[in-house]
């Protein structure tokens, strides 16, 4: 009797289960999150300028301003991060040369100097993804901003290709 009643139990779960499971298929799917340039407006299309500018607060986060400050007494932790990506051999002054003209094609103007195979800079790829995500939460870019590779990153919706934008500093 007692195992009767088990197996009914167990009987009755399963269809249930049966009668359930398809249905869902047809729910309706979660509603995507919002991509920038995916699913959402992409609001830094010329990535590099259009998000480093002097902020609606006052503060100027364009990047003739940030680099400026690395002159040679720039905070050792954002020193050392830049240290593990530099080229072998290599200790960094963390000093940088002004920015001058390079400032008209960013970031087109930084890769030509941080290429892959320079022998003095860190590579451009790296210093851009550690300097950006490698922090976690302790980046305002993860924070603030998400952390979206699509921010920097823009896909060609008709040929699958990405590319990274350049142009010069507002
Ligand atoms: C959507 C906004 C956004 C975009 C797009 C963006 N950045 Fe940034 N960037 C940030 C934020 C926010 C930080 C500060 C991260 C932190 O909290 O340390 C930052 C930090 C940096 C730093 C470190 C500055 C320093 O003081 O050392 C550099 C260099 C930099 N960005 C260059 C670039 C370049 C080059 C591009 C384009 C390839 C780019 N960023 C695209 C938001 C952005
Ligand atoms: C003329 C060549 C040149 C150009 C252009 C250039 N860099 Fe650099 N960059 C270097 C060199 C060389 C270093 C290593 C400096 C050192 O020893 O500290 C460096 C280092 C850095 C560092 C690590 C911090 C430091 O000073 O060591 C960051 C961040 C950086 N560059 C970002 C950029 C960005 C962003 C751009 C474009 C807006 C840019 N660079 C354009 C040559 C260049
Ligand atoms: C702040 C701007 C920025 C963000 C955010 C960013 N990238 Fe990049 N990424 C670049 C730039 C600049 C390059 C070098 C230029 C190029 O390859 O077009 C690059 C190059 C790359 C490359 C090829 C070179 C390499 O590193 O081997 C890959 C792969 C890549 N990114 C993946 C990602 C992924 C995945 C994310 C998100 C998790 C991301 N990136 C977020 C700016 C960014």
């Amino acid at each position: 009797m007692k195992i009767n009643n088990w197996i009914g139990w167990w009987v009755s779960t399963v269809s249930v289960f049966v009668m359930i499971a398809p249905g869902s298929l047809h729910a309706a799917p979660p509603a995507a999150r919002g991509i920038p340039g995916i699913t959402a407006k992409d609001v830094y299309p010329t990535p590099c300028v259009d998000c480093h500018t002097r902020q609606p607060d006052g503060t100027d986060a364009r990047l003739s301003t940030l680099m400026a400050r690395w002159n040679g007494q720039a905070d050792p932790k954002r020193l050392s991060m830049m240290q593990a990506i530099a080229p072998k051999g290599v200790t960094l002054k963390g000093k940088h040369i002004s920015l001058g003209s390079a400032v008209k094609d960013i970031p087109a103007s930084c890769a030509k100097c941080h290429t892959p195979q320079s022998k003095i800079a860190p590579p451009f790829a790296a210093l851009i993804h550690v300097t950006h995500l490698s922090r976690g939460e302790e980046s305002r870019f993860v924070t603030v901003y998400q952390g979206d590779c699509t921010h920097c990153h823009k896909l060609n919706k008709s040929a699958g290709t990405w590319s990274v934008p350049s142009g010069a500093e507002k």
